[in-house]
């Protein structure tokens, strides 16, 4: 935590609002994300927002930019939103439907288990298995649930 935010909360008084300083402040901003919003499980969405496979929501978690998709498997999957080729955004809406996840910088293309499935490089078609989209944790149970905590530590 940031000694800046330490201070204001030694300095608190029993009975008073926070400092002012603690809801401006970016060190507290990212002390509340380390601390709070990366280690515990967040709702997404409602599992009945993806009733059907392609179907898709994007979601950002501070500098986290998500795309959770039904696979044609029927489980729910939540990748990086983030072309592994040069990093461009993949999904650019809220919400939507896709027959493949498609990037639109270069038409990488991504099946919804985040597997590459179609590439171009220098003019040859290359698929490896090391491109994969990154993945988030996630947990449904009628509802959407992700984590970022083993993104952040490398579990
Ligand atoms: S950045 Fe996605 S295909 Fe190039």
């Amino acid at each position: 935590m940031h000694q800046k935010t330490l201070k204001h909360l030694a300095l608190r008084k029993s009975g008073y609002t926070l400092d002012h300083e603690l809801y401006c402040s970016s060190e507290t901003f990212q002390d509340d994300l380390e601390e709070v919003f990366f280690k515990e499980w967040l709702f997404v969405t409602p599992a009945c927002e993806l009733p059907k496979k392609g179907d898709y929501v994007t979601y950002n978690i501070a500098n986290y930019r998500m795309i959770i998709v039904r696979g044609n498997d029927d489980e729910v999957r939540a990748f990086h939103n983030s072309c592994r080729h040069r990093g461009s955004m993949i999904c650019r809406e809220a919400k939507g439907f896709a027959a493949k996840l498609v990037c639109p910088y270069h038409n990488w293309t991504y099946d919804f288990d985040g597997s590459l499935v179609w590439a171009v490089i220098w003019g040859m078609t290359l698929i490896q298995k090391i491109m994969d989209l990154s993945k988030f944790i996630a947990r449904i149970y009628q509802v959407l649930f992700i984590s970022v905590w083993p993104i952040k530590h490398r579990i």
